[in-house]
């Protein structure tokens, strides 16, 4: 696959991706705390959503009960949310000097779509590089989680599974491939973290990971 040039802005781009349940928001909170500890000015955002017209989006391509939602429609309402969220929030932020830690982003549809949906990873990813104007993360923080370990704990807390979560553990197993996958082809931009260890210690290595190596 063929990537787009860094962005060349001045504010650092952090996205945090992994399959349902591998801790990425707490990995966020943490990850934003240590930089604004570090004084650094933080915008914390999420994919599908982080705008009006996105969380609107988000609400239609991930509750049950919107009718049938073919995979191409479910690929371009999310690749439409992040275009509103690129315009309207990553970008400004990124030409103020701040950093994003952004929870989900291009990686989530090459997985989810292109991958688990059958719609291929290259197509999923052309899609949204348009719709992104080319807008790379400058660290992407996969946390690799095994997919039945990732379904009990979101399950355990009794919270209902959307639209993508409830599918069966065979989709979700193609989507840990798809992300390691997209981590091995530009391991520059990556780190990958078994998210098997405490939060704390996978919060010192997201740290480490970090250009210059802190927060
Ligand atoms: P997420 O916000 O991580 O779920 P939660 O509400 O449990 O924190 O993501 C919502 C779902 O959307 C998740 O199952 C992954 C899926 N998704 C895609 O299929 N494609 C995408 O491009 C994105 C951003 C998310």
């Amino acid at each position: 696959m063929t990537f787009p040039l860094p962005h060349g802005l001045p504010g650092l781009f952090i996205a945090l991706e992994g399959g349902d349940g591998a801790g990425k928001s707490t990995q966020a909170t943490l990850l934003c705390r240590a930089l604004e500890a570090g004084g650094r000015r933080v915008v914390r955002t999420r994919e599908p959503g982080g705008t009006p017209i996105g969380e609107t989006l988000r609400s239609l391509v991930l509750e049950h009960g919107h009718g049938e939602i073919d995979a191409r429609t479910e690929a371009l309402l999310f690749a439409a949310s992040r275009a509103a969220h690129v315009q309207q929030v990553i970008v400004p932020a990124l030409e103020r000097g701040d950093v994003v830690v952004c929870d989900r982003y291009i990686d989530s549809s090459v997985a989810y779509q292109g991958t688990g949906r059958g719609l291929g990873a290259q197509a999923v990813l052309d899609v949204n590089v348009w719709a992104t104007d080319g807008l790379l993360p400058d660290l992407t923080v996969l946390l690799d989680v095994d997919p039945a370990v990732g379904r009990s704990r979101r399950t355990a807390g009794a919270a209902a599974e959307d639209r993508l979560e409830s599918e069966p553990d065979g989709f979700h197993a193609g989507i840990r491939d798809a992300f390691l996958e997209l981590a091995r082809l530009a391991p520059e931009r990556y780190v990958v973290l078994g998210a098997s260890g405490t939060p704390e210690e996978l919060h010192r290595s997201i740290v480490a990971a970090l250009p210059g190596g802190s927060a």
